[in-house]
């Protein structure tokens, strides 16, 4: 899928539900991703089988990808990119990109050094002229990070999810200029 200097996304197998429940588990995670609290291991391999079942439904290369370390394996996170839904939940033609760490994993700059793997991957190999980010507006950590891989705050947006979301974008024009700039460094 791709990998960074620390990590590896790779798809989801049912057997990662008990590494997952490290994320989909705890309130502090699902709280700003607009999921449910998932109680148990099994309901977590639920939720594993539904993003199984429904990944082939997204254009091709989409999806989200558990973010494993390559040292050891340990599943760390899940990275995102795929169609924001509309308040109905109907795909809109917008792409996002997202990002989730197991708690014990925060502080270490995961998101980051992902987030920037997923801007590669939607710009270059899914050729991607813009993409977008959303993030609710008590998520301090989050918009440090989107602020952090570069992205434009464009203020709040009520077009997504059905919520009032902060709303982050970056064109592909900016992310190569930046790029070049930073090579010329
Ligand atoms: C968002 C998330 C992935 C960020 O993980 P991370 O990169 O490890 O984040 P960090 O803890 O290093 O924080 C990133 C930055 O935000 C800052 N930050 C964290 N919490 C903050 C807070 N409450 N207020 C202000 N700044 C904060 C950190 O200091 C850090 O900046 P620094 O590197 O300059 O010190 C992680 O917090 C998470 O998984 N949250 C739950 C799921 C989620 O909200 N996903 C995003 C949905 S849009």
């Amino acid at each position: 899928m791709f990998e960074t200097q620390r990590l590896r996304a790779r798809s989801w197998t049912l057997d990662d539900a008990e590494q997952a429940h490290v994320m989909y588990g705890d309130p502090e995670v699902v709280r700003h991703i607009g999921g449910d609290l998932r109680e148990s291991v099994d309901a977590t391999r639920e939720l594993l089988a539904l993003i199984l079942e429904r990944t082939p439904t997204l254009p091709a290369g989409m999806g989200s990808f558990p973010l494993a370390l390559r040292e050891t394996g340990e599943i760390v996170g899940a990275a995102l990119i795929k169609p924001l839904p509309d308040d109905d939940g109907k795909r809109t033609e917008d792409i996002e990109i997202g990002w989730h760490l197991a708690r014990c994993h925060w502080g270490n700059g995961y998101a980051t050094e992902a987030g920037r793997a997923l801007l590669e991957k939607g710009f270059i190999e899914l050729d991607l002229p813009i993409l977008h980010a959303v993030v609710e507006e008590p998520n301090a950590a989050s918009h440090v990070v989107a602020r952090r891989l570069g992205m434009n705050d464009e203020g709040m947006t009520d077009a997504y999810y059905g919520s009032v979301l902060r709303h982050y974008v970056l064109h592909r024009s900016d992310w190569q200029a930046r790029s070049a700039r930073e090579t010329d460094l």
